[in-house]
């Protein structure tokens, strides 16, 4: 029987695709620390990298490690209107673990919002949703934000905005950006985290002049874990999975995976999935993970990439194959069969823009390493 049917998913050695805790959580001294002492000072921090780089488990890490202070964790991710900023924020607080009586009572500061309190059948925990007209209109920022303070009059605590840039998107976002930086600039005492990618509004959002949070916070960057720290933790985890890995083996991943914190941890949890107990691992032990990948991926890759005309697929090919340092090259273009550098620049444009590659120093990449080692394989 596989290994991966009788072992307790729990105890699985490797995660990805949810924020790592406990032992799955290699420590990151230095980040940790730098944002502890942020929470501590009540210093605003940004919070950047790339994603699945290991933002939201920092956080994390730094909640777990500061006993005496509670983080209220607000996630942003796919907001679409002002109501649902305040229902986020709103189930933020009354999932801070405080009673239900000071719950109710906190929510009164929001009367005007008419906010109910609710169950959510699936974890039992509290949910708060507003009145959706009522909290359309921006101005409504300063009652959840009146919720907050009121929390943090109570006890020390630590606000976390994941996926902040989502915020740009709404249709009023720089009039709730606005309103919120007027809120926090007198919450002194509270440190707010602003968590989000790159590769998003985020950026604009903290260094463009005319933004309401221009310079308001200190930017600590997230990039890869440094390999020498990453490489012991990894080994230890296949030890813990009973496979033998070593050093040349996680250099093997690393450079396939480009060190993205969690398509490390995905690649590996496929190479455990994928051999024997006690097996002696090596790069041999990589094709066969990837082909597991393939087979869980392999929907999604379609479409993203039937989406796309024939000569966005041929630029995407070819950047899969030859890399992107070089796209104008002749060697390029008549692998990518594009008749101008005008159509290969509008195909990787487009490719840019759908979340396919990215530009990192002039080089073309892509998000995904396991899209561009599925492109290859299918021999396109
Ligand atoms: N410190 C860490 N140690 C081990 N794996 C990590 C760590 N941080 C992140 N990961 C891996 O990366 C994945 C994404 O982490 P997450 O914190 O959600 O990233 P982000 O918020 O930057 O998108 C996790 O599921 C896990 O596989
Ligand atoms: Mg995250």
């Amino acid at each position: 029987m596989p290994e991966s049917i009788w072992y307790n998913a729990s105890m699985k050695p490797f995660k990805y695709g949810c924020v790592v805790t406990g032992e799955t959580f290699c420590p990151r001294p230095d980040l940790q620390k730098r944002l502890a002492t942020c929470v501590k000072d009540g210093q605003n921090v940004v919070l950047v990298g790339e994603r699945r780089m290991g933002k939201t488990s920092l956080v994390y890490s730094v909640c777990n490690g500061l006993k005496r202070y509670r983080m209220m964790y607000v996630d942003l991710l796919n907001i679409r209107t002002v109501a649902d900023f305040c229902n986020r924020v709103a189930t933020a607080a009354a999932q801070l673990g405080k009673k239900e009586s000071f719950v109710s009572r906190a929510l009164s500061f929001m009367a005007r919002l008419r906010p109910t309190l609710s169950v959510d059948p699936g974890n039992g925990m509290p949910v708060v949703s507003v009145d959706s007209r009522m909290a359309e209109d921006p101005s409504s920022m300063s009652d959840v934000m009146a919720l907050i303070e009121k929390f943090s009059s109570d006890e020390r605590m630590f606000v976390v905005f994941d996926e902040f840039q989502e915020v740009k998107k709404l249709d009023a976002g720089d009039q709730v950006l606005a309103m919120l930086r007027g809120k926090i600039q007198f919450l002194q005492d509270t440190c707010f985290v602003f968590s989000g990618s790159v590769r998003s509004d985020m950026v604009d959002i903290f260094t463009n002049p005319k933004s309401p949070f221009f310079k308001s916070a200190m930017t600590i960057s997230v990039a890869n874990i440094p390999d020498d720290e990453f490489a012991p933790f990894l080994i230890e985890r296949f030890k813990t999975g009973n496979r033998i890995a070593d050093r040349a083996f996680i250099d093997a991943v690393f450079d396939f995976t480009g060190r993205t914190t969690g398509d490390v941890q995905q690649l590996c949890a496929a190479v455990w999935n994928t051999t024997e107990k006690g097996s002696r691992l090596s790069t041999a032990d990589i094709k066969p993970a990837l082909e597991e990948i393939f087979e869980q991926e392999s929907g999604p890759f379609e479409l993203q990439t039937t989406r796309l005309t024939r000569y966005q697929f041929k630029v995407l090919v070819a950047l899969a194959k030859l890399g992107g340092r070089n796209v104008y090259s002749s060697e390029f273009m008549s692998a990518a069969e594009v008749p101008s550098s005008g159509t290969a620049t509008k195909a990787l444009q487009r490719l840019v823009a759908d979340g396919l590659v990215f530009v990192h120093d002039k080089e073309y990449r892509f998000f995904n390493p396991f899209l561009r080692a599925w492109l290859i394989n299918k021999g396109y």
